[in-house]
């Protein structure tokens, strides 16, 4: 793909608990994420206006867009949805880009829509509620590089794909998650936008080693990193962007900002149900912590 030629440097991931930090405290970050899906009512494919924002927020995005670079992380596509590719989505996107031009959007290398047999005459659908993993196959290979590709035909803006995390493993698959991306990014021109905490929690629950994956993974593609924490359920340690960043997380940051100092920009993410947890201060530290790592090596 062609690189983004700016760097953006550390950004956070907005959601509801955001907006009065935003205001308040704009030099702890150098851009703001947003997920699309969480801004407006998509009220299906079938109805017209199709798609309401919640008030306030466009107002408020603009208003963000005048003082920072914007970056669009949506949640809605289901790129890897075999039966559904939803072009009013990506058309909304494009819409979307048009008011906040965006320096870049992605979305997950995973599935998440399912048409609903009892309804599929209409239109109908099930959401799985939690992003899926697609198996790594050529078959699935050509399929979503022929997605990539409409898409960046559609929108005037670079396009990464997010590794995904996984909570049971697809048995047999032809490709490991690196080499599955490597060929993507190839066939396709997309980037990637490379989590560091959905690769800590795969090498919690499966054993992935972080290593090979990051000797394997051709990091010439990886554009942007995604930085989290998350807790024990069930026996599982889960992607739930709980609180701070995880500390093994923070030395996958360094070495990877080592390996790739091309990498432009770095993201806290947390869920707004954490916000109690971290509060103003909190959120300001993970920040500064991002910033001196970036520094040392960007
Ligand atoms: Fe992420």
């Amino acid at each position: 793909m062609r690189i983004p030629g700016q760097k953006l440097g550390v950004g956070l991931l907005l959601n509801p608990a955001l907006p009065q930090f935003v205001e308040s405290h704009p030099d702890t970050f150098d851009y703001l994420e947003l997920i699309p899906d969480r801004e407006w009512a998509d009220r299906g494919v079938n109805i017209t206006p199709r798609y309401l924002f919640l008030d306030q927020s466009l107002d408020f995005l603009l208003r963000a867009r005048e003082r920072k670079p914007m970056l669009c992380h949506s949640i809605g596509l289901s790129i890897g949805s075999a039966a559904i590719f939803d072009t009013g989505h990506v058309d909304q996107l494009r819409w979307l880009d048009e008011q906040l031009a965006f320096a870049w959007h992605s979305d997950h290398l995973s599935f998440s829509r399912l048409p609903d047999a009892l309804a599929a005459a209409e239109g109908g659908e099930m959401h799985t509620a939690i992003a899926l993993p697609v198996p790594y196959d050529q078959e699935v290979l050509e399929l979503i590089a022929e997605r990539v590709a409409r898409i960046r035909a559609s929108i005037d803006c670079p396009f990464l794909l997010e590794n995904n995390v996984y909570y049971a493993e697809t048995p047999d698959q032809e490709m490991s998650e690196p080499e599955f991306l490597n060929r993507l990014c190839q066939d396709s021109g997309c980037g990637i936008l490379l989590d560091l905490h959905n690769l800590h929690v795969n090498a919690r629950n499966h054993g992935v080693s972080v290593e090979s994956y990051l000797r394997d993974l051709d990091l010439r593609h990886v554009v942007e990193l995604h930085l989290a924490g998350g807790d024990e359920l069930l026996g599982f340690y889960t992607d739930s962007h709980a609180g701070p960043v995880a500390e093994p997380v923070w030395d996958l940051l360094a070495e990877t900002l080592r390996a790739a100092p091309w990498i432009r920009a770095v993201t806290f993410e947390f869920h707004e149900s954490s916000y109690p947890l971290l509060k103003i201060d909190g959120i300001a530290a993970e920040l500064k912590r991002a910033r001196r790592i970036w520094e040392r090596y960007c």
